[in-house]
């Protein structure tokens, strides 16, 4: 399978073989978002709404498809995966106090915080009560650790946040757990629910995370392009006192006078607009991008490379389309 491919394709043309299952999704997590309470239902039409891409529950249709026939567990996994995805960027963005996503205002820029963490405990208890509903037991214990490791990786970011002492591979094990696991467990479910192996699945779950990891540098790097229109806000990695990527190599390439400077920038409280570009210029003077897209494109080659192991056929070229895709997006 060639690796790099000639031109962009775009998400719709990649959803082409699990279009008619990814429409049929839609009413199931329609339905598994309702509720009796009037003001959740105002909620949830709203998320329903301002949906995002969907490539997690891409990931799981095409996952069971490279292995066998979507049957209905498929649906759950994806319901459910697509709940705690959901569920994660709403409690995501009150973490980092940050009013848009998708485009739109966040749900704590018009609910305020407290909605926004019951409406976040909502969607996640409801993502799980789905496998649990349809007995799919192994979805739902793929699923809890994902869960499990997501809240982990964004503690231990929160707490280098803290200290400011975050090197590579801390920064690797934060994207890994915080983003790249959800990935992963897209997979392993969709897989599951066509083929129990254990081995096939492990297999599988390493091509999320390579995925998962490429997928974070991306938007890593997109935070410091701030022309771009990606529908949240940029810059607010560092307000936020978030070093990732970027400034992780710009920092072990500064002499240690360079190094205090910018840490000392980035410890300030209530962080000015032009100290922020200031940074910004630094990591793009200092190669941060060019370096992050480098390693952006090994983790997506790896994956690719992983994934030629299996037999081709129409799902699995969908699925090198979708990891060629990530590196490649504009939002
Ligand atoms: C955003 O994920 C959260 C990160 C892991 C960076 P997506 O970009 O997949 O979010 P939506 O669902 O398409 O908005
Ligand atoms: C990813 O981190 C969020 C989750 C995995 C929940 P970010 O904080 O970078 O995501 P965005 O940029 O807000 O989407
Ligand atoms: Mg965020
Ligand atoms: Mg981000």
């Amino acid at each position: 399978m060639s690796i790099i491919m000639q031109y962009m394709i775009t998400l719709n043309q990649i959803k082409t073989p699990v279009a008619k299952e990814l429409k049929n999704f839609e009413s199931f997590f329609r339905k598994a978002t309702k509720s009796d309470i009037r003001i959740l239902n105002i909620i949830v039409n709203y998320v329903i709404r301002t949906r995002g891409k969907q490539i997690r529950p891409l990931f799981v249709f095409l996952a069971a498809k490279m292995h066998g026939e979507i049957n209905h567990n498929t649906y759950l996994a994806a319901t459910t995966i697509e709940l705690l995805h959901s569920a994660s960027l709403i409690h995501d963005d009150v973490v980092d106090d940050s009013y848009e996503r998708r485009g739109y205002f966040s749900i704590n820029a018009l609910w305020k915080n407290k909605i926004s963490v019951l409406l976040g405990d909502f969607l996640l208890a409801k993502g799980l009560l789905i496998a649990t509903e349809g007995k799919a037991y192994e979805i739902l214990d793929i699923s809890s650790k994902a869960v499990k490791e997501m809240i982990e990786g964004e503690l231990l970011q929160y707490e280098k946040s803290r200290k400011l002492d975050i090197d590579e591979e801390t920064y690797i094990e934060i994207i890994r757990k915080k983003t790249a696991s959800l990935f992963a467990t897209s997979i392993a479910v969709g897989v599951n629910s066509v083929n129990p192996d254990p081995d096939l699945i492990s297999r599988m779950y390493e091509i999320g995370i390579l995925a998962g990891l490429a997928f974070q540098i991306r938007d890593d790097i997109f935070d410091y392009q701030r022309k771009d229109k990606i529908g949240k806000p940029t810059g607010n990695d560092i307000k936020e006192k978030k070093i990732t990527l970027p400034l992780i190599h710009v920092l072990n390439n500064s002499t240690p006078g360079e190094k205090r400077k910018i840490l000392n920038i980035v410890k300030r409280k209530n962080l000015r607009k032009d100290k922020v570009q200031e940074l910004i210029n630094l990591v793009n003077e200092k190669n941060g991008i060019e370096y992050s897209i480098k390693k952006m494109n090994q983790f997506c080659n790896e994956a690719l490379e992983k994934l030629s192991a299996f037999p081709q056929n129409e799902a699995s070229l969908a699925m090198a389309q979708l990891i060629q895709y990530i590196i490649e997006r504009k939002k």
